[in-house]
């Protein structure tokens, strides 16, 4: 069974593997960023409160976040497995979702950090567009799509994220070095966490990835 956290600083590259690993490997992807901003797009309450939080770079609150990952996991497509991007993002976060695990019997197994130094994540960051839609991420220089400004997954229009500016990425950042870097020690004491060097290009990464997952399904 393959119940995964895919972790990393913004810009590491979680959302590039995780579309690449959830096609392959056929699990739901959940990216809770993606999940936001559907809810911002579609003018829900969930969307109006996280709205200027993330377009900040700030985090929404654990309760919130929480409650939404844990409706998301009951559903029946999490049954043989899931694929974690972005989830769980503080020490409370990854706490509950021990519980959530333990309630629904859906307990994570295996843990994916992707490390990539502070120069090349704003590289990154300034460049990146998404899809919208199916979540697929694209850069203008390294990582272009075959058409010009769409999506070569699903054919949707390819954007920029509103909260890829320099000041929200600063916060996205720091938020990250202080809250979610300390979750890699909760899931090492746990054994069941490795850690990926992302410099290595995302098609040599993916083939890494996969391979750990084979071993593990
Ligand atoms: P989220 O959407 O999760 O954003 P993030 O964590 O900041 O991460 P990114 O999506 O920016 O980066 P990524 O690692 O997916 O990189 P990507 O593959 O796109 O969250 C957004 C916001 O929502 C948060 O700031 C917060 O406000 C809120 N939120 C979400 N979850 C929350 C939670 N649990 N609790 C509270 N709040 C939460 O790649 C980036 C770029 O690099 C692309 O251009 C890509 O083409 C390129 N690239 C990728 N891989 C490589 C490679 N190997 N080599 C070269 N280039 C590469
Ligand atoms: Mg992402």
């Amino acid at each position: 069974m393959l119940n995964i956290i895919l972790m990393g600083p913004p810009g590491a590259g979680k959302g590039t593997q995780a579309t690449r690993l959830v096609d392959s490997f056929h699990l739901p992807h959940i990216s809770t960023g993606d999940m936001f901003r559907e809810n911002i797009k579609n003018g829900t309450p969930l969307g109006l409160q996280a709205k200027a939080i993330i377009e900040a770079g700030g985090l929404v609150p654990d309760e919130v976040t929480c409650a939404m990952v844990k409706d998301r996991l009951s559903r029946e497509d999490c049954a043989n497995g899931f694929l974690l991007d972005g989830f769980p993002r503080t020490i409370p976060q990854a706490e509950e979702l021990e519980k959530i695990g333990e309630e629904l019997g859906r307990k994570v197994n295996l843990v994916i950090d992707i490390t990539v130094p502070e120069e090349e994540l704003i590289r990154r960051i300034s460049g990146r567009r998404v899809c919208p839609k199916c979540g697929a991420s694209y850069h203008i220089d390294t990582m272009k799509p075959q058409k010009e400004g769409i999506c070569d997954r699903c054919g949707s229009e390819i954007v920029q994220r509103k909260d890829d500016n320099a000041e929200s990425f600063r916060v996205r950042l720091e938020n990250y070095y202080e809250s979610t870097q300390p979750i890699a020690d909760f899931y090492k004491e746990k054994g069941n966490y490795r850690l990926f060097d992302g410099t290595i290009g995302a098609d040599n990464l993916f083939r890494e990835i996969a391979k750990l997952l084979e071993e593990h399904k």
